[in-house]
């Protein structure tokens, strides 16, 4: 469905998604269970680890991710009797295998052999042995060492009848990604010189006549390490898309090495809204099935809406293909400043509400919880208390919940808005000395989002240069860094009858991250009927308002100098450096309407402006209660709702069918007690469209 055309084509062929029809890891069930590392308990406690699991349900689980010390414990001598017990027990069990290759965490021998394999960071520090992530992506000893390992569990047990699938690595760019070690710096300009292919493309490309960057050698260009002030932005901007590309080489690479042998599905877990290294729409093309993980971030009080974002990102990126969650948490993570555990029943919402988004599989960080080192008071799916515990006891029940919902499995989303998301954009956006530090990528996607949440508007996410054609509404809250040829493809999408809501400081720059000829929004300005003269940030404390109609919608942070090309004003700034000025604006263009919100406006704020741009695209969300998260999923003849109550009060459900959780019919609706969840099974309203958008 994609028509997005990479910035950096020059590895387009290698990008080809390679079409493979393969089997669900546990077909025709939910894939249950958690990241599983029997390498820190003796062997008598996985014959427990087993049994429990049995118990809990559990019907997959991901072996091996920080393995690579037991399994090759001195260059070249491998180990593979512990795998062979591990893996022959869990079958037997009947608990399938995430087979995961160990390279996120090279043994010590690899380090002392190789000093120099170790990262780099921007301040020059080298990042020593004793933790993970320490390995320099462009070394070549690092890159021949992972596709050994790779190839060698491949070759073992491609055929071993519990892997069911196969996990590369672990959240790749997490915690390194950037590196600048000597081989990096290497690596990037030979990569700069396959992207420009001159010297002089590549002065032109990033600007640097500004504060005489001009590069007159190929070996002379360095890359954006520490400087005594602001790094030139386009170079920066190229190095996220260079330090992008390592990490997916390195991917491909262990990918490749496991295909030589193995024919199950492979797949490495993203971190969706959470990751920054990682352009997740180039990625997913290179995955058999996508899988994410996703922590709550305590701090927020609506991290369920985050977790929602999430969900409905990872399930765009997969192209409304089945996807896993592989790893949330049971109840507190370790690494937040203060680390809430879930409350009862809350785990429960989480995992149900990743399933009504599309997930097929629901998976923990971990299995057990481990007596030693840095993650010891990290929640996991058996605590260190044993099964006799409150997680435990919800980790039993969610098992029933799931397996009783296992007619789910392959069932679809659909929906009728997109929101834009594109990496290049947050990258480019991110950097330094913009005219506001605190006009933020995630949190205007987050506010947008959210207001579409709070109006139980189903989403996807999209990215700006995809076929948009099947969406009544587009809407672009962060869309900083858009290329003219997207602009166009926005363009034609309203020309076609399609309705698009823009928020401020959009199509500011090119891929370039330099500022469009013609001037801020340049190539929106038709589209828009607007052009923007000058950006206006407030001062912090400072806020404005905006007469919408006669409603008053309070913004901060930002306003614009807009100049009217021919749209109508919807709403005016009241108060703050735009004074009188435009503030919201409406364009009918071709058979559609394009609309402009020029100020950060808050959640609420935003609620009246929705209101006419859904009317304009034909949509009227349903009424429903406020803290109630309704999401369908559409099977071949069956739709399924799944009900997550956030109250703590019982809320009444116009919901008719049968109750999959209870089994109870529903023909007098359904009450859905406070923190619960419920499924609704009824006749499918209309097929689903195979992967739609
Ligand atoms: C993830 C990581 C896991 C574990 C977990 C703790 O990001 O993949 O290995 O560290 O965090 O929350």
């Amino acid at each position: 469905m994609s028509n997005h055309l990479d910035s950096t084509s020059h590895d387009e062929d290698s990008l080809k998604v390679e079409e493979r029809n393969l089997p669900w890891p546990t077909p025709g069930a939910i894939a249950y269970g958690g990241d599983y590392n029997p390498e820190q308990w003796p062997r008598h406690v996985w014959e427990e680890d087993v049994a429990l699991m049995r118990k809990a349900g559990v019907n997959l689980v991901s072996v091996g991710i920080f393995s690579w010390a037991l399994l090759e414990p001195e260059e070249g001598r491998y180990d593979f009797a512990w795998l062979d017990d591990l893996l022959d027990l869990l079958h037997a069990g009947g608990i399938a295998v995430d087979l995961a290759t160990p390279t996120v965490s090279p043994p010590a021998w690899f380090f002392a052999a190789y000093p120099h394999a170790r990262v780099i960071d921007a301040d020059g520090v080298v990042m020593g042995f004793g933790s993970r992530g320490m390995a320099s992506h462009a070394s070549s000893e690092y890159r021949a060492a992972c596709t050994r390992i790779a190839g060698k569990l491949a070759e073992r047990y491609a055929n071993h009848p519990a892997v069911a699938m196969w996990h590369v690595h672990n959240e790749y760019g997490v915690p390194v990604g950037e590196d600048f070690s000597a081989q990096s710096v290497r690596a990037w300009q030979r990569w700069l010189r396959n992207r420009y292919e001159s010297l002089e493309a590549l002065n032109h490309a990033l600007g640097t006549a500004f504060w005489g960057q001009h590069y007159a050698r190929w070996e002379h260009v360095v890359a954006p390490a520490r400087t005594p002030t602001v790094v030139n932005p386009a170079m920066k901007l190229d190095w996220a898309r260079f330090t992008d590309d390592q990490l997916r080489d390195c991917f491909r690479a262990e990918r490749d090495a496991i295909r030589a042998h193995a024919t199950q599905p492979i797949t490495t877990n993203f971190m969706a809204h959470q990751s920054w290294n990682t352009d997740l729409w180039k990625w997913a093309r290179e995955v058999d099935i996508v899988s994410d993980d996703h922590y709550l971030w305590s701090p927020d009080p609506h991290a369920h809406v985050a977790l929602a974002l999430s969900a409905d990102l990872t399930r765009s990126v997969a192209r409304n293909k089945p996807w896993i969650l592989m790893e949330h948490s049971t109840s507190a993570v370790n690494w937040q400043g203060r680390n809430i555990a879930k409350t009862p029943g809350e785990m429960h919402r989480n995992a149900l509400t990743h399933l009504g988004r599309g997930a097929d599989a629901i998976m923990f960080f971990q299995w057990r919880a481990s007596r030693s080192g840095a993650e010891k008071f990290h929640s996991a799916m058996l605590p260190h208390r044993g099964p006799d515990t409150r997680v435990f006891r919800e980790v039993t029940s969610l098992g029933t919940k799931l397996a009783d919902l296992a007619e789910l499995q392959g069932s679809r989303v659909q929906a009728d808005v997109a929101i834009l998301y594109d990496w290049e954009s947050l990258w480019a956006q991110d950097l330094q000395w913009r005219p506001s530090d605190d006009l933020g990528f995630r949190e205007r996607m987050r506010c947008y989002y959210e207001r579409l949440w709070r109006d139980g508007v189903p989403v996807d996410f999209a990215h700006p240069g995809d076929d948009l054609s099947g969406y009544r509404l587009v809407l672009a809250p962060s869309s900083y860094l858009l290329t003219a040829a997207d602009a166009e493809n926005l363009t034609a999408y309203v020309a076609a009858g399609g309705t698009l809501l823009v928020s401020c400081f959009a199509a500011a720059v090119d891929e370039y991250d330099a500022v469009h000829p013609g001037g801020y929004g340049a190539p929106l300005e038709q589209v828009l009927g607007i052009g923007v003269e000058e950006y206006l940030p407030l001062r912090v404390e400072e806020s404005c308002s905006v007469d919408f109609g006669g409603h008053r919608l309070d913004a901060d942070v930002w306003a614009e100098d807009l100049v009217l090309e021919g749209a109508q004003v919807r709403g005016v700034y009241r108060g703050g450096p735009a004074d009188g000025g435009p503030a919201v604006t409406r364009n009918e263009y071709g058979a559609g309407v394009a609309w402009y919100v020029s100020t950060r406006v808050d959640l609420q704020s935003l609620a009246p402006i929705v209101q006419d741009v859904y009317a304009d695209a034909g949509l009227s969300p349903a009424e429903h209660p406020e803290q109630v998260e309704l999401m369908v999923r559409h099977g071949t003849s069956n739709d399924y709702v799944i009900a997550v109550n956030h109250a703590t009060d019982a809320t009444h459900l116009d919901l008719h069918g049968q109750d999959l959780l209870t089994g109870h019919e529903t023909s007098g609706g359904l009450t859905l007690p406070g923190g619960q969840v419920a499924v609704v099974k009824s006749e499918a309203t209309e097929s689903p469209t195979e992967g739609t958008h």
